[in-house]
């Protein structure tokens, strides 16, 4: 573009304006006057540019692309998603957890992974992590980890005693700690990590027929990971990193992509297996439940504006379509309230009317009203009408995602299976997939965190469960940080 094409600066009503310089004032030297409603609205819109941060995750990336089915799992789901030969358009968000919105992305942490699906029968959230499992199993305990993963009341600082404190004292944490604490806690960039749905979802077929599904979106760009050192010393020199990695490699034509792969439960088998499938904190080992390919996701296209795409996008793990359910998991069943809840503080009640979080299948809703409202609403506005209005179907969209359960209302531990431990499955990890290499940098990441403001007693109940996990590696912790 010339200098000669420029367009003409206006307010934000489209007028004209004569200066992008010079407030209007009483002669050159004079006061500025209260009239000058340019100068006001940019001022005014200055002070109202920054949004709340989300709660937790508020530090990320994201991109846009499509997901493309390459194999054929109509048996299992008929979601139209998954149909074979389906291509839809998808948002990705890749975050941190605990960090603020300017945190760097090398610090330690899970890291988020939220994908928006735009199908033909309304927007599909797969909200995830790069961890197959979570720290806690009771929803009751949410609200209070991510407590102490932040910042102390006092200081305002971050505090590992507080955090081992909470994990110490909470055995069900150690799966994902053990995973957060090897090479997977420092991805080398969003490129190079797994996506998992980490809970058990429900699939529906076209019969009626369910079964019980995880996923695993595999990185086609081979799991990456950066040491502790590397981790602190990128830092200090670039807090966006890994933001940095994920434009640089859209805008350069480097689609990075995801193979999608699902474990499949039959129906009746989740009340036998010897694990409680539904159980946040375990994964379904692969021996038990294979892994079976349904497709791709490619990101192609970065955004235009972070703010209006990336910020205000509202991932929520209620957005199910037809043929995709939830399942007994209770962490997953309190997230479906969760997240909206979030966006109508956050964004305001009718967030899913910005561009970014809007359907591209047809809306035909009775909401109406509220702050920011954009879209027309119609009469008929309520149901049941005799005056053409929308009519639910449910010969075409029964409620079939369901489950039975009976029972008295009690506040209690899921039912433990043969296999239910909290040990078991990290043990396995550290023993059994972890090389020496990798345990010994396990090893390494946890007595530098513990160093670092760990005091008694939790640091004694924090050796105590690393040999919970594995003898052999808790000794060798206590060692390291104790040095005799
Ligand atoms: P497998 O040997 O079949 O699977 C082990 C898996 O561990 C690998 O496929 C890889 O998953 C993953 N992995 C490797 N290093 C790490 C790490 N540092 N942190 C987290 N995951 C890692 O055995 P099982 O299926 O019997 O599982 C054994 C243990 O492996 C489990 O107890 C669990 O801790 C871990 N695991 C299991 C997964 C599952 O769904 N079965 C998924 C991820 C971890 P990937 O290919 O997904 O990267
Ligand atoms: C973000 C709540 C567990 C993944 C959030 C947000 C809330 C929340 C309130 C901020 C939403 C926003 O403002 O946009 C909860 C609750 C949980 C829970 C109550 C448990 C009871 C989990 C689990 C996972 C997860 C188990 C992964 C498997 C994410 C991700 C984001 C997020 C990826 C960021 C989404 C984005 O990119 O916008 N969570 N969460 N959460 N959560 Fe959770």
């Amino acid at each position: 573009m010339t200098n000669d094409d420029r367009k003409f600066t206006t307010t934000d009503a489209g007028i004209p304006v004569a200066s992008d310089e010079f407030s209007l004032t009483v002669g050159p030297d004079g006061p500025i006057l209260l009239h000058d409603h340019y100068l006001i609205e940019q001022m005014a819109n200055f002070n109202r540019e920054m949004i709340p941060d989300r709660q937790p995750h508020a530090k990320g990336s994201g991109a846009f692309g499509y997901f493309e089915v390459t194999q054929d799992v109509s048996a299992y789901t008929k979601a139209a998603v998954f149909q074979p030969g389906t291509k839809t358009d998808v948002l990705a968000r890749f975050s941190t957890v605990a960090g603020e919105s300017g945190s760097p992305d090398t610090w330690r942490d899970v890291r988020g992974f939220a994908l928006k699906f735009y199908t033909t029968e309304g927007n599909y959230d797969m909200v995830g992590n790069n961890t197959p499992v979570f720290f806690v199993r009771d929803p009751m305990k949410f609200q209070h980890f991510i407590h102490s993963q932040k910042r102390r009341a006092d200081s305002g600082l971050r505090d590992h005693d507080m955090q081992w404190d909470f994990w110490t004292l909470s055995p069900e944490t150690a799966h994902q700690v053990t995973i957060l604490m090897s090479d997977r806690g420092v991805p080398k960039s969003y490129r190079h990590m797994n996506g998992y749905t980490s809970h058990t979802y429900m699939w529906v077929n076209a019969k009626g027929e369910r079964f019980w599904v995880k996923y695993h979106f595999k990185t086609d760009q081979g799991i990456e990971y950066l040491t502790q050192e590397e981790a602190d010393r990128i830092a200090g020199q670039d807090a966006d990193y890994h933001r940095r990695d994920l434009f640089n490699a859209v805008k350069r034509g480097d689609y990075p992509s995801w193979t999608l792969k699902v474990q499949i439960m039959p129906f009746k088998e989740a009340e036998t297996y010897r694990f409680n499938p539904f159980d946040l904190t375990k994964v379904w080992p692969h021996a038990d439940y294979p892994l079976h390919e349904v497709g791709r996701l490619t990101l192609n296209r970065n955004p235009d504006d972070f703010h209006t795409e990336i910020e205000q996008a509202a991932f929520e793990p209620n957005n199910l379509v037809p043929g995709i359910g939830p399942s007994p998991d209770k962490m997953l069943l309190a997230r479906l309230v969760s997240y909206a809840d979030a966006h109508r503080a956050r964004l305001g009640p009718n967030y899913k009317q910005i561009p970014v979080n809007r359907p591209k299948s047809p809306v035909h809703s009775y909401s109406k009203g509220g702050a920011m409202r954009i879209d027309n609403v119609s009469d008929p506005v309520y149901a049941p009408n005799s005056k053409g209005g929308p009519k639910a179907d449910a010969e075409r969209y029964p409620e079939t995602a369901v489950w039975s359960a009976d029972g008295k209302f009690i506040r209690a531990a899921y039912t433990k299976r043969k296999d239910d431990d909290d040990f078991g499955q990290p043990g396995t990890l550290v023993r059994k997939v972890m090389d020496d290499a990798q345990r010994d940098r396990l090893v390494a990441n946890v007595v530098g965190h513990l160093k670092n403001g760990v005091s008694e007693p939790v640091l004694t109940r924090a050796f105590e469960y690393w040999r919970n996990i594995d003898k052999e590696i808790g000794d060798r912790i206590a060692k390291g940080v104790k040095g005799d």
